[in-house]
This record gives structure tokens, sequence and C-alpha cells, in this order.
């Protein structure tokens, strides 16, 4: 009987793990995260039209009526990408693509992305990858291919790349098909490690390549190796290695070492003789830092193996080390102790320097009133910063603590804060932001807050400092939030004194922040990029909160009613209007005094993801006829509906 009863279970047993599987295949089939893991690759896309059909509306993989670009297996799971000759710019956001686990080919060739190689070698499982006809440029890591054991397709071709190939990419053993012509690759032809009779494509001409050509190679077209510095060896001429040839080498390297080491004799006098005048970082630290800077030393040195990696170190000391959140990032230290700096401005917290080192510059900046944390719980949140990756946050690189002052590493944005691009007198002739840019720049900033919400729900406030001087520009003018989530850091009375979070109505009538003092601050910046006017009395340092944002607010808009409320800068934009009335209202309600009248984050990102750069709306369509509509037209209250009471 018992045996029976067993046998029966075990039996439902079996079907019950019948069902499962069978639903488990069918959820997987139609896996609603493929969408989401897409629809957030697409978002850091800059002129993105061709994928208007990638939306929520069908699933990415429906038979044969896929969302453009995509190529699906029989189970509707996505293992392709073809983003051939779309028109696409900004960012190839890698890691969105990390959830899609069987992704074996990406391709983004014929488009206008730039920048350094994007970080395809995430997507260890890769067969191929095709970046040709882009603007990339740089160099590419020494071991940026390893671990792509997949591999099999290589195409750089039509690019800026510089630098030599790297060794990795000839350590690869499946690799049949690699074109990087035309491109400024230098140096040898490193050995390939493959079967050479492997090869179906193997193209490398038009590079500043020199040297002999592996053994490896000789069997190739000539063609392969057309337009380099100087190749030789089969199958092209020989290489001259004639007796003459050495001695002349060994004779120009003799005389070129010799005048080196004059020169650098010479430099090396006249730089000890005006050594003072020579600005560097380590000067930049403090005459009473050389011991600091000394103990960072000998702490590097010990660690000299693992050091961007270290783990915890115990103990408090005051002593101070540099600590890399970013393992791609890596430099030494002392190079950056070394290296020029100039001073780029005195924020609220301390001093930031730029200094130059070898792989690009990068922003140090100076702490000194964050000595109310422990050293255990500084290191905590900084770790935490350094995982935070969004195309719309400026990473940190790097940290260094003493127990008087920290120092944060970062990386250098040419292109200047939104402030600058908003208030700065320009040179004549040279365009403001327009409206497609300044939406575009709203959009990212969203986007970089709505992430800082949802990565750091136990902050009050995740931002905390967010303005438009904390709003970095890329050359594409893509946005960089800077300067977050350092309330927890920072001592409570100055902050209190200079950050934007304090200065808003709820602080100044409760003395409290809140969930949605961010918004707020989100809706001063917005009121700022369209009217092009600074929030002066509102976010002077050190100012206490004078609610007065009513007093702003209608200076910027309520008093212009009738006239140019939106910065006159913001030109070139046809039928536009009705949408930067849309953002004007977005704007309006974030600075809502009464918080609960104030809309969610949610609510406020939502709404600017909905905005257009031109209007599509029938009831704003009577602007559109309007051709120079937005400076003379008088907008109705009826088209705010909010009010505004501090
Ligand atoms: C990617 O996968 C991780 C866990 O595997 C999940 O937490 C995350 O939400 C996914 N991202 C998207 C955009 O679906
Ligand atoms: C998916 O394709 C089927 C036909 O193959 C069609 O009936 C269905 O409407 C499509 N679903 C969507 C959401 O487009
Ligand atoms: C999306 O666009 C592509 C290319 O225009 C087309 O082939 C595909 O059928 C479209 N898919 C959907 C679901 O509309
Ligand atoms: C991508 O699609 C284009 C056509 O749009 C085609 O010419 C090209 O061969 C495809 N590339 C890959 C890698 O599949
Ligand atoms: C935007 O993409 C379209 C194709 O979708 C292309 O014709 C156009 O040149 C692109 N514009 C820019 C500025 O890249
Ligand atoms: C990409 O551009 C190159 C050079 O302009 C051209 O030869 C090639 O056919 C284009 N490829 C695709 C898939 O459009
Ligand atoms: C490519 O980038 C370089 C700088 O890296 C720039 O000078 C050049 O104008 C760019 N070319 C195109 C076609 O965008
Ligand atoms: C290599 O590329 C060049 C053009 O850059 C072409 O002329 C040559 O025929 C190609 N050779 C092979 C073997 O593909």
């Amino acid at each position: 009987m018992m045996a029976h009863i067993h046998k029966a279970y075990d039996h439902h047993h079996w079907l019950f793990m019948l069902i499962f599987l069978v639903l488990s295949y069918v959820a997987s089939s139609s896996d609603p995260t493929e969408a989401a893991t897409l629809l957030k690759f697409k978002s850091s896309l800059l002129n993105a039209t061709a994928l208007d059909n990638w939306t929520n509306a069908t699933p990415p993989c429906n038979g044969t009526d896929n969302w453009a670009g995509l190529y699906c297996d029989h189970d509707d799971n996505v293992f392709g990408l073809n983003l051939s000759k779309m028109g696409l710019r900004g960012i190839i956001d890698i890691d969105a693509l990390l959830n899609l686990s069987g992704l074996k080919t990406v391709s983004v060739m014929n488009n206008s992305f730039d920048g350094p190689i994007p970080s395809v070698n995430k997507l260890s499982s890769l067969v191929s990858f095709y970046l040709s006809y882009n603007n990339f440029s740089g160099e590419i890591p020494e071991d940026f291919f390893v671990g792509m054991n997949s591999l099999k397709k290589i195409y750089l071709d039509g690019n800026e790349f510089t630098g030599k190939i790297p060794k990795s990419l000839a350590a690869l053993t499946k690799i049949v098909e690699l074109d990087i012509r035309g491109n400024q690759f230098s140096g040898k032809l490193p050995k390939f490690s493959q079967n050479p009779k492997a090869w179906k494509t193997m193209n490398v001409s038009y590079n500043r390549l020199e040297g002999r050509i592996p053994a490896s190679l000789r069997n190739s077209d000539p063609s392969a190796f057309l337009g380099n510095l100087d190749l030789c060896g089969k199958p092209l001429a020989a290489c001259k290695s004639s007796k003459k040839k050495l001695l002349l080498i060994i004779a120009v390297t003799v005389i070129s070492v010799a005048v080196i080491l004059f020169i650098a004799a010479c430099l090396e006098r006249r730089r000890s003789a005006q050594s003072k005048q020579v600005t560097r970082v380590q000067d930049k630290l403090g005459a009473h830092h050389d011991t600091g800077a000394m103990e960072v030393q000998l702490a590097a040195e010990e660690e000299n193996n693992n050091f961007h990696n270290n783990a915890e170190r115990g103990g408090g000391g005051g002593g101070g080390e540099l600590y890399f959140v970013q393992q791609d990032r890596n430099f030494e230290l002392e190079e950056l102790l070394r290296a020029p700096a100039e001073v780029l401005g005195s924020g609220s917290f301390g001093s930031s320097y730029k200094a130059g080192i070898l792989s690009g510059s990068v922003v140090v900046k100076k702490f000194r009133q964050m000595n109310q944390v422990r050293k255990d719980e500084f290191y905590d949140h900084m770790r935490r910063l350094g995982r935070l990756s969004h195309p719309n946050l400026l990473p940190l690189i790097a940290f260094y603590y003493r127990k008087e002052e920290k120092l944060l590493v970062h990386a250098f944005v040419a292109n200047g804060s939104l402030a600058s691009h908003l208030h700065v007198k320009r040179e004549p002739g040279q365009p403001g932001l327009d409206w497609a840019t300044r939406l575009m720049i709203i959009k990212g900033v969203a986007r970089g807050l709505a992430y800082l919400y949802r990565e750091f729900p136990g902050l009050t406030v995740p931002h905390g400092h967010l303005k438009s001087s904390n709003v970095l520009l890329d050359n594409n003018f893509n946005p960089l939030l800077a300067e977050y989530a350092l309330i927890p850091l920072i001592n409570r009375d100055h902050a209190q004194k200079f950050m934007v979070a304090f200065k808003s109505p709820e602080f100044y009538h409760t003395e409290r922040t809140l969930k949605k003092t961010d918004v707020w601050s989100l809706g001063i910046l917005i009121l700022e990029m369209l009217t092009g006017k600074f929030p002066a009395n509102y976010l002077q340092p050190g100012k206490r909160a004078n609610a007065d944002l009513a007093a702003w607010v209608n200076s910027v808009v309520r008093e212009e009613w009738t006239g140019e409320v939106f910065d006159k800068d913001m030109k070139g934009t046809k039928n536009g209007e009705g949408e930067m009335l849309k953002l004007l209202k977005i704007g309006m309600c974030c600075c809502e005094s009464n918080v609960e009248g104030r809309w969610d984050w949610r609510e406020v990102v939502d709404k600017i993801e909905q905005l257009k750069e031109r209007d599509t709306d029938e009831d704003y369509s009577s602007y559109a006829s309007d051709g120079d509509a937005y400076s003379s037209r008088v907008i109705s209250e009826d088209d705010l509906s909010f009010s505004v009471t501090a």
C-alpha cells in the first residue's frame, strides 16, 4: 500500500516536473526582460529613428515580424543585432546587452559612432562583431580580446584606430575573418595563433604597419598588405637585412641615444633650476601633505601587483591610499601625483584640478568637509558609487582617503558644463544650445536622476546637488551628472549651507528634505534651461533658502507672460513651441512648493520621456502654423495649469 501511494506520488511528481518545464520554456521564449534590455540599449543611442518600431507595442521577436535589426532564433530569443547604416550616434551601452545571454553577433557598421572601441569584450560569447565605417578612434588595449574565445570575425575597417594590433587579438585561435583596413594601426604585425589555412578574409591594408610579415601570413594575397609604411617579407619583397643596413641602424641608434641623453641632461638641469615654478598635483595637495603623499607612494609600492583590485583594508589610520573603483581606467598613483596640474576652480566643497596623465586627463576634486564619516563608511559609500554605471553619470575612477581630506578622481569632460553653455558669453557667431539639444540634455538628466533614485532607494535625496554646473556635457552634448549621492558624506552644516537640496522650500519650512526634493532641483534646472536665466537668488552659496521660489519663477515666467519667456538663444526650431511649453509645465510642476502637489520622480521622468522635438498634437497646431511664434506669442495662463504659491 505504502509503495503504491509512493508510486502514485512519483507519477504526479513527474507530471508536475513536465508542466513546470513546459511553462518555464514558454516563459523564457517570450521573455519580457528582453524587450526591457533592448529598450535600455536604445535609450543611449542618438538619432535612432530607424529603431522606431522598438516599442512595447510588439514583442522584439515575433516570427518574421521582428523589431528592426534583430536576428531571432526559433524560440524567439535574440541572437544578433544588425544596426548597419541607420544614421546612429551616441553611446553603445554594452552593459545593457549583457542580459541578452544568447547574443552571438553585433553589427553597428556604417553609422556615426565615435570615441574609443566599445567594450564588446564584455560579451564573451560573441562570435562576430562589425564596427566598420564609423569614427572610432584611439588605441585598443593590449588585453582587450582576452576571454573572447568564441570570436571568429572581427571587422574594424574604416575607423581611426591607432596603436598596435593587440597581442590578445593575435592569440585568438578561431579567427577566420579579420578586416582592419583603413585605420592608423602601427608597429609590427603580430604572430597569429590560428591555423593559417583557416583564413577566409584577412586585410590589413592602408594602415601604418611596418616590419617583417610573420610566416603564418606568407600565403596571403599581397593586396591584403597594400598601403602600409614599410612591410616586407613574403608575400611582399624580401626585407633588406644586409650587413650594411644593420651597421647603419646601429650607428643611427648610437647617435640618437647620445643626442637624447644630451638633451635630457640639459632639460634636467633647466628643470631643477626652475623647479619652484612647476606645478604638480603633489604640490596642489599642500605642503603639509608631503608625508601623506609619501604614505600613498609606499602603499602603492607595497601593493604594486593587485593595486587597483585591493580588497578591504582594515585599520583606521589617517594615512592615504588611492583606491581604484574602475578597473579599466588604471594609472599609476605616482603618475597622478607627478602630473602637471591645472586649477579648474574652487567649488562649494573645495578645489578641483585637472591632471594630465598618459591615458587622458582626469579631474581631481578635493573635499575637506567630509571628515565626520568613519573610514569604513566612506569606503563603503565610494565602492557603491564605483559600481554605478549609466550613460548619464560621470563615473568615479578612483578615490583617496585621508582623515582631513578626501580626493575623488573623475574623467575630465572637455566640453564643459551646462551652466557654462547657458550663461557664459559666447564668441559672436557661435550658436547657443538649440531646442533639440536642450531636449536631449534634459532627457539625459532625467534618466541619470531616475537611475540614482533606483540605485539608492535608501537615500532620501539621491542626487542632492543637481544644478546646471553639475551637468557636464560630452562632445555629443550627452549630459553627465556630477557630484551626485554625496549628502551622506558631507558634513551636515556645510551641506546645509551649500547644497542645492537644502535650498528647497521643504527644507526652509520644515528643516527636512524629502524624496521629492531632487525633483524640485530638477524643476529649477528645467526653468533655467528654458529661460536661459540663472537662478541666482535662489542658489547662491552660503545663503539660506529664502523660500522665495515664487519670486524667481515669477521673474522668469510670470512677469514676462506676454514677452519672451523662452531663451532667445534657443533658435533654429520650428514647430517645437508646443513641446517647449509642455516642458515648461513640467518644470513648474516640479517646482511646486507644496510637496503633495509636486510630481513624483517617476511621473516627471515619464512626462519628459514623452516630449518630442516637434509638435505633433493637434492642440498645438495653431502655434505650429505661426512661424516665429514663441517669441511673440501671448501664453495664456490656462496653458499652465498649476499654482506657484510660496
Ligand atoms: C538584467 O538582468 C538583471 C539580473 O539578471 C536584472 O536585475 C536587470 O533588471 C536586467 N535588466 C534589464 C534591463 O532587463
Ligand atoms: C505576432 O505575429 C502573429 C502572426 O505571426 C500576429 O498574429 C500577432 O498579431 C503578432 N503579434 C504582435 C504583438 O504583433
Ligand atoms: C520593424 O521595422 C523593420 C524594418 O523596417 C521591419 O522589417 C519589421 O517588420 C518591423 N517590425 C515590426 C514589428 O513592425
Ligand atoms: C546587416 O544588414 C545589412 C543590410 O541592411 C547587410 O548588408 C549586412 O550584410 C548585414 N550585416 C551582418 C553582419 O549581418
Ligand atoms: C539620422 O538618421 C537618418 C537615418 O535614419 C540619417 O539619414 C541621418 O543622416 C541621420 N542624421 C544624423 C545627424 O546623423
Ligand atoms: C558601408 O560603407 C562602405 C564605405 O562607404 C561601403 O563600401 C559599404 O558598402 C557600406 N556597407 C553597408 C552594409 O552599408
Ligand atoms: C572623426 O573624429 C575625429 C576626431 O577624433 C574628427 O576630427 C573627425 O572630424 C571625425 N570625422 C567624422 C566623419 O565625424
Ligand atoms: C584589401 O583591401 C584593399 C582595399 O583597402 C583592396 O584593394 C584589396 O584588394 C584587399 N585585398 C584582399 C586580399 O582582400
